[in-house]
């Protein structure tokens, strides 16, 4: 018997995720006001919500970003070099990355995702498609420097990160990204990158607060993973969806809201809750493309060119470093 079992049973990832989940957590939970870190939104749970999310009328960006890729395809693929590497940092369904894949013939492929499960069941499914794509995926948190593959070093890279993710980071954190992001694919990389747009309040306010509820379900969902993986007690059914629109930070806010005074506990600690009182889930920043590019051009890259839809509801860019 394996002499370190009783620690490899230890509810946690090769790359102790659960530790860093529950740290991030406790720090979060102890900050005033309280926070949770958007990106543990996303296990399978919260996966599927949020593919259940980009189906909803009211979510514009996951639709939207689809018609420009495909209506933009042939020229998004005149600027892609042959035979290089698609790297997709933060990969959930190849459905975006399908688009670039047959709009461009690319040598290899490698999706960048800490939910390594769902990662490796997206790549069976893409491997029937595009039998002679090489398929890396790695696994690990993709806002941390990490290597590519051996196999793909010599190609040419163009970064992919659709979907307004980078709309999770507060702008100090999303150029640290994009100098990551340099970094990790090196001198001369491509990068296309999905950014929604400022618009409308009523139009953005109803994205994330939809009639199903289902971006309710997704947000107590963090609460849910809580109580599952680090043992917590949070009453879900004591706890409010909110979302909200900060004009002068450009961003929509989610909150979960307490609904009444009530103490909730997770390893050993005790987080007290006055009603009302609220633990900031995430914080989703809509951009102008004068913005973006402003925010590329400090990060170490070049705009080359971006896309919107007719009704300029998101935008994609590509940028050269
Ligand atoms: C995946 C971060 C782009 O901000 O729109 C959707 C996540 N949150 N509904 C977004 C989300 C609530 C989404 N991103």
């Amino acid at each position: 018997m394996n002499p370190h079992a009783t620690a490899l049973s230890a509810p946690r990832g090769s790359d102790g995720s659960v530790r860093s989940f529950a740290h991030d957590a406790i720090a979060g939970l102890t900050h005033h006001p309280k926070q949770l870190p958007p990106k543990y939104f996303y296990d399978s749970a919260g996966s599927e919500l949020f593919e259940q999310i980009t189906r909803l009328p009211e979510y514009y960006p996951t639709r939207t970003e689809l018609g420009i890729l495909r209506d933009q395809s042939a020229q998004i693929a005149s600027i892609i070099p042959a035979h290089a590497v698609l790297v997709e940092f933060g990969a959930g369904a190849p459905t975006k990355a399908r688009l670039l894949l047959t709009a461009r013939e690319f040598a290899a492929y490698v999706p960048v995702d800490i939910s390594g499960d769902f990662l490796n069941a997206q790549a069976d499914g893409l491997r029937k498609d595009f039998p002679h794509l090489e398929i890396h995926p790695v696994t690990t948190d993709f806002t941390a420097p990490f290597l590519l593959p051996d196999q793909v070093r010599a190609m040419p890279k163009v970064g992919f990160f659709p979907g307004s993710t980078l709309g999770n980071f507060e702008p100090h954190e999303a150029s640290r990204f994009l100098r990551g992001a340099r970094d990790i694919l090196g001198e001369g990389a491509h990068m296309l990158i999905g950014v929604d747009l400022e618009k409308k309040e009523r139009r953005m306010y109803e994205a994330y607060n939809d009639a199903a509820g289902v971006t309710a379900r997704f947000n107590l969902n963090i609460l849910a993973r809580v109580n599952r993986e680090l043992g917590g007690n949070f009453d879900l059914s004591a706890f409010a969806h909110r979302a909200i629109y900060n004009r002068d930070r450009h961003r929509i806010e989610m909150y979960l809201v307490s609904k009444k005074p009530q103490t909730a506990r997770l390893q050993g600690r005790s987080f007290f809750f006055r009603t009302g009182e609220s633990i900031h889930t995430e914080s989703s920043y809509k951009y102008s493309i004068d913005r973006f590019n402003a925010l590329a051009k400090g990060s170490g890259w070049t705009p080359i060119a971006a896309w919107t839809d007719p009704e300029q509801m998101f935008s994609v860019h590509a940028l050269v470093c």
